[in-house]
């Protein structure tokens, strides 16, 4: 483990200091947290748009696929919308901003809560393990965070691990958030990411196509597109292997499984290899102009793939929504595998 920024436990005077520079510069945020006004930038949240893709790969169907814009969102991600809610629910208990919130995340959701702490006057503290991008690491720096760097090898279950021992051992100066069994994190895509779908498409979503990760978003969202229409099809997308480079994808069989991940609501898995998921990157760059990221990549790919494998009859019918949690921007540091070879 190593810590930068701001190792916790040795810059007290600093962070303090900073709180109280925020304090001054921002009297509202940290007078209002607790009386429920949110700091404008927590409106911002959500509300993403759904882009008709037409990839020559998709075949000769016109916008079957529709790609949930999540890069869109303030903090770069889709992870700000289940920060935002599980910070609601620290400072609806009073929790928060009293402690530091702490949590363990790849990387997107330390970002989200990082921005949305800093407009509220919350402490961030965040376990993240250290070959996350290096755009990711900047982010966190630059937005005051205190980051805790874990094991690459680990992954994210490193990361869990550090932050529940971090929790057990300080319980008053840290609040664990827990995105990965904690209700609010599947409950905001409930509330907000399915609606949003279900509103957008008219009700004429017949597939939800996700990466998992924590699994909050195909959970949340999945539930609520389930509840208005049965016979739709809930997909979850994982990495091949346990090694592998699609950021924010757990392979569950070999990892810790999110508590909030109940597999039952799920009809099928797809399987997605990096090398796939990159070219799928590369090809959405170069032929619609969308830089994503390369779950995103995982995601496409797999919903093309049930597309190709569908008969036609059905084919003319399917629109299938895919979520793009981030964009391509935060993983730019990786250059070779966004470039096409021979580019
Ligand atoms: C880039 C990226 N893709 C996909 C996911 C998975 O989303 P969820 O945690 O809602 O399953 C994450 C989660 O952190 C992510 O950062």
């Amino acid at each position: 483990m190593r810590c930068f920024g701001s190792p916790y436990g040795q810059t007290r005077g600093l962070r303090v200091a900073q709180a109280e520079t925020r304090a001054h510069t921002a009297p509202d945020h940290h007078g209002t947290a607790a009386a429920g006004t949110e700091p404008p930038i927590w409106d911002l949240v959500g509300e993403t748009p759904l882009l008709p893709l037409e990839s020559p790969r998709a075949g000769s169907v016109r916008h079957a696929i529709l790609l949930k814009a999540e890069w869109l969102n303030p903090g770069g991600s889709v992870k700000d919308r289940p920060a935002r809610e599980i910070l609601r629910a620290g400072i609806a208990a009073g929790v928060l901003p009293r402690r530091r919130v702490l949590d363990a995340s790849s990387g997107n959701t330390a970002v989200a809560y990082a921005m949305l702490g800093a407009a509220a006057g919350v402490g961030v503290t965040v376990c993240v393990p250290s070959n996350a991008s290096p755009e990711r690491m900047a982010l966190l720096a630059a937005y005051g965070a205190e980051v805790i760097e874990t094991d690459p090898l680990e992954g994210s279950d490193g990361a869990i691990r550090q932050a529940r021992q971090m929790a057990a051992e300080f319980p008053d100066r840290f609040w664990y958030a827990d995105q990965y069994g904690n209700p609010a994190n599947p409950e905001a895509h409930y509330r907000t990411t399915g609606p949003e779908i279900w509103r957008d498409t008219d009700g004429q979503v017949t597939h939800l196509v996700a990466g998992v990760g924590t699994s909050g978003t195909l959970m949340g969202a999945g539930r609520f597109l389930r509840e208005q229409k049965p016979d739709i099809r809930l997909i979850a997308v994982e990495p091949d292997a346990p090694f592998h480079g699609l950021e924010g994808l757990k392979h569950m069989a070999t990892a810790i499984v999110p508590p909030i991940y109940d597999v039952a609501l799920v009809d099928e898995t797809v399987f997605m290899g990096t090398e796939r998921a990159d070219a799928t990157v590369r090809a959405l760059a170069w032929e619609a102009g969308l830089l994503v990221g390369w779950s995103t990549g995982a995601a496409v790919a797999a919903a093309q793939y049930l597309i190709q494998r569908a008969v036609p009859d059905m084919r003319h019918r399917m629109r299938v929504v895919v979520i793009a949690p981030d964009g391509g921007q935060r993983y730019l540091s990786e250059r070779r595998r966004l470039i096409a070879e021979g580019g």
